[in-house]
């Protein structure tokens, strides 16, 4: 299989796959794709449109017709649907949560693959989600799966928070991790897992300069190969 020049990097919520994915990509002149986005913003829409995650039926009537854009403009990314802005929106805690419930479904899923493989068809990309390495782009150059433990990640993403205002308690920030974990990882279509050819990391004790660098180092080794 031919491989093509992108970077897969996948793992569990809040192991800080996007903050690595954005530096990583700078440093390769790569486009950034936060595929979690995507997944949020099909969730909003459903969500809009009134349909509840378990609602099969309804998912796979309305999901061929999610108008889902993603455009990139000096290296930052921006989603639409139906042509609205949602990148901030789509952000919120109750989405993120929507988007790992609505993401079990074929149809919300093969959706969103036609668009992450268009992009990454296009350019070099440094694509960041749960299913890049095993199902997307099988065929990527080089894959990561980035991890950390439930306890280190919850106190991240709850000191990320806080320095945006929003109150959050710890042990609330540390179930709800766990939770879309066990989610993420047992769904039938694309679960959570690390591809046999990826790197595994966990950032538990490694700096964001560390574990940046195990990545680069790995692309240029890929690339010499
Ligand atoms: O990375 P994130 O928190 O923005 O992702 C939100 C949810 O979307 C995540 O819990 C599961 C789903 N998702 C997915 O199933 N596959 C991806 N490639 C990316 C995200």
């Amino acid at each position: 299989m031919d491989k093509i020049k992108a970077l897969a990097i996948d793992g569990p919520a809040g192991a800080g796959k996007s903050t690595i994915a954005r530096a990583v990509s700078h440093k390769l002149g790569w486009i950034y794709v936060d595929t979690g986005a995507l997944f949020r913003a099909a969730a909003l829409s459903l969500l809009e449109q009134g349909i509840s995650p378990e609602d099969s039926a309804a998912i796979s009537a309305a999901a061929p017709k999610l108008r889902l854009d993603l455009s990139i403009a000096d290296g930052v990314q921006h989603v639409f649907v139906d042509g609205r802005d949602v990148s901030g929106e789509i952000r919120r805690e109750e989405i993120g949560k929507a988007a790992s419930a609505f993401a079990r479904e074929d149809a919300v899923r093969q959706r969103v693959l036609v668009i992450e493989r268009e992009i990454a068809a296009r350019e070099p990309v440094v694509m960041d989600g749960r299913d890049i390495g095993t199902v997307v782009l099988p065929n990527a150059l080089a894959k990561v799966f980035l991890t950390a433990s439930v306890e280190v990640r919850a106190k991240r993403r709850t000191a990320e928070l806080r320095e945006k205002g929003t109150e959050a308690d710890f042990e609330e920030v540390k179930r709800d991790i766990a939770a879309r974990d066990e989610q993420d990882k047992n769904r039938a279509v694309a679960p959570l897992r690390q591809a046999e050819d990826a790197l595994l990391l966990d950032s538990s004790a490694l700096t964001i300069a560390e574990v940046e660098q195990r990545i680069l180092a790995l692309v240029r080794e890929k690339e010499a190969e």
